[in-house]
C-alpha cells in the first residue's frame, strides 16, 4: 500500500495503462482484460488488474494533470515495481491535418513546467517515449482503420488557455496536440529507467472547434486500448 494506492504488492503488474479518467480504467479493464479485479479505489481512482492474451496487465487512472499523475506513476514505479507506464488519453488537435477521432502516439512531450522542473531548474530537458513501445505502438496503428499521427505534442498545465500566442507557437512549431500529463510521466520513466509512451484520440480541435460526439467516445477510446496493449506485448 502506498499514500494514493490502496493495492497489496504484488497486486499491480509490470505493465501499467494509464487513462486520466477513472471510469475509462473501470470501462477497459471490464472491456479488454480478463478476470480483472479491483486492486485500488483510494480517492475513487480506480486501478484494476487482469490478464491480456495472457500477459499481466493493471489499468490505473492516474487524473487529470501532470501533478495528479506524477504521484501515481512515481507510487507505480517506486513501490510496485512497474516497468512500462502507457498514458491513454484524450488531446486537442493543433494542426488542420489532424483530424477527430485520429490517433496522436506522441514521440516528444513539450511543457512550460511540470513536477520534474524543480530538478532540471535552467535546463530544458526533453520528455521522449520509449523507443521500443513507440515502434510497436505504429506498427499496432498501421493495421487499423484511425489515421495515426506520429510527433511532438504539448503537455499544458491548463486546459483553459488564456495564452493563444503561445498555442500559435506550437502550431507554428509542428506540435500535433494538446493535453495535460505526458511530459510528466516521460520524465519519470527517465528518470527511473522504465519505458513510457503516451496514445492519444483527438477529441477535440483547436482550430475548428469541432468535438468527438459523446456517442463516439468508446469506439475511439477502445483502439487505443488496444494500440497501448498490442505495443506493451510486442516480441513477448
Ligand atoms: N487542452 C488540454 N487538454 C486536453 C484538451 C485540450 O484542448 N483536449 C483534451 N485534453
Amino acid at each position: 500500500m502506498t499514500v494514493h494506492i490502496g493495492a497489496a504488492p504484488g497486486d499491480i503488474a509490470e505493465t501499467v495503462l494509464m487513462p486520466g479518467d477513472p471510469y475509462r480504467a473501470r470501462w477497459a479493464a471490464e472491456t479488454f482484460l480478463k478476470d480483472a479485479k479491483l486492486v485500488n479505489e483510494v480517492r475513487g481512482m480506480l486501478g484494476f488488474t487482469g490478464t491480456w492474451n495472457g500477459h499481466r496487465v493493471t489499468i490505473q487512472g492516474s487524473g487529470m494533470g501532470m501533478p495528479s499523475l506524477s504521484i501515481y506513476a512515481n507510487e507505480l514505479i517506486s513501490s510496485y515495481n512497474a516497468q512500462t507506464l502507457i498514458r491513454i488519453g484524450s488531446c486537442g488537435g493543433m494542426q488542420p491535418h489532424v483530424g477527430i477521432r485520429d490517433v496522436i502516439i506522441a514521440m516528444t512531450a513539450s511543457t512550460i513546467t511540470s513536477p520534474s522542473s524543480g530538478i532540471f531548474r535552467e535546463l530544458n530537458f526533453a520528455p521522449t517515449a520509449d523507443w521500443s513501445l513507440l515502434r510497436a505502438a505504429v506498427a499496432a496503428a498501421e493495421n487499423r482503420s484511425n489515421k495515426t499521427h506520429v510527433g511532438g505534442i504539448y503537455s499544458s498545465d491548463v486546459f483553459y488557455s488564456e495564452r493563444p500566442d503561445l498555442d500559435d507557437q506550437m502550431v507554428r512549431h509542428g506540435i500535433l496536440g494538446v493535453e495535460m500529463e505526458a511530459a510528466e510521466l516521460y520524465m519519470l520513466a527517465a528518470r527511473h529507467g522504465r519505458r513510457a509512451l503516451a496514445i492519444l484520440t483527438v477529441s477535440d480541435h483547436l482550430q475548428t472547434g469541432e468535438a468527438l460526439p459523446s456517442e463516439d467516445r468508446e469506439k475511439t477510446f477502445g483502439d487505443m486500448v488496444e494500440i497501448a496493449l498490442e505495443a506493451a506485448f510486442s516480441g513477448s
